[in-house]
């Protein structure tokens, strides 16, 4: 089949457009805008090696992680790209210490929709030429359109999102994305810059037998991990799994998703609240997980539910193969 076939990106956003709850083309002009920046990222991730975006900038984020040149480019463009356009009223990335109100002008103020972004995802892995991802949430704001946008306004429960997606930069690029009716994959042809609907309606497959997870930390996982790891890897039916983490949860995420497969990020004895982050990463994964028929929680609760505090915030991940995350959870239940 030739790219001639196949739905263009553009093309299914026109066409769905009247599914949204509010068909007003605002959140297609805001979809539209990330899909376009992320080519711009694309551009930037596929010369890494030879324009000298490679390596680190020398300062720290709020995260207490130390900044990547590419950090820096791809936080940019995001936000340049959509405050330009003015499909948002604000923005809040993990490479900013606080939120962003949009005001580059007339009509921003009045954008109902804010987007939390991870503008490079896995990027320890750029100097080594592994995929990386970008991952972005949106929610609908809360206060009067007009008005400044405020912090409850990204504060919300990962359930209110009115859509979720990510892009990962990999042998091929893709941007993978849900407004809350399904997932579906695009795939980049980079030769028109264009992408095409290449994965209609992804689901995890029912039956898992992949699992990720860095174990280098093994030491300090909570015991019902320890166990769960050491289910995954004894002899029996089906068993033992396959181990697979890039230390890119993009591409973690999206593997398992096709091949079936659990992402588990726990709470360490160190940080007891995981390294993910609530709002930027595991929100949006749990949202696309969801719709893909999979499942997400802390190891107790569902993420979509957990009521944000902080933009900052960080949480223990168990996400995947529905079946896989329930098994892992009656780990977790014998040591509560
Ligand atoms: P980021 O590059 O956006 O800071 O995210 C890194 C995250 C995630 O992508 C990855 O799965 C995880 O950190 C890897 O952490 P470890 O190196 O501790 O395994
Ligand atoms: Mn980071
Ligand atoms: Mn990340
Ligand atoms: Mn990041």
């Amino acid at each position: 089949m030739s790219e001639q076939n196949f739905q263009t990106l553009g093309e299914f956003i026109i066409d769905k457009q009247e599914d949204f709850l509010y068909s007003t083309g605002e959140l297609s002009r805001l979809l539209s805008a990330i899909r376009l920046a992320s080519k711009m990222v694309n551009r930037q991730v596929n010369k890494a090696g030879i324009a000298n975006i490679i390596g680190k900038v020398g300062s720290e984020n709020i995260q207490g992680e130390e900044q990547q040149k590419l950090d820096v480019l791809a936080n940019e463009i995001f936000i340049e790209a959509l405050s330009q356009r003015e499909v948002v009223c604000g923005i809040a990335s993990e490479e900013n210490d606080d939120y962003i109100e949009v005001k580059t002008g007339p009509n921003a103020h009045l954008s109902k929709y804010v987007v939390l972004i991870d503008p490079l995802d896995g990027s320890s892995n750029i100097d080594v030429n592994v995929s990386v991802g970008t991952i972005f949430s949106i929610y609908r704001r809360v206060t009067e359109p007009g008005t400044p946008v405020g912090i409850e306004d990204f504060l919300q429960k990962g359930v209110n999102q009115a859509a979720a997606g990510y892009v990962v930069y990999g042998s091929s690029t893709m941007i993978v994305y849900t407004t809350g009716n399904g997932v579906n994959g695009f795939t980049l042809d980079p030769s028109l810059g264009t992408y095409y609907l290449s994965h209609p309606a992804m689901k995890f497959p029912e039956i898992g037998k992949i699992y990720s997870i860095n174990e280098g930390n093994y030491a300090k996982f909570p015991q019902g991990v320890k166990d769960y790891i050491k289910y995954c890897q004894e002899e029996e039916n089906d068993r033992p799994y396959t181990s697979r983490y890039i230390g890119s949860l993009v591409s973690d995420f999206h593997r398992n998703m096709i091949k079936g497969g659990i992402y588990i990020y726990p709470s360490t004895s160190q940080s007891p609240n995981g390294k993910l982050r609530l709002l930027y990463e595991c929100n949006p994964m749990a949202l696309l997980a969801e719709q893909a028929g999979g499942k997400c929680t802390d190891g107790f609760r569902r993420i979509l539910e957990i009521e944000p505090t902080e933009l900052h915030q960080r949480v223990p991940f168990f996400c995947g193969t529905t079946e896989m995350v329930e098994k892992v959870e009656e780990f977790m239940q014998k040591y509560k």
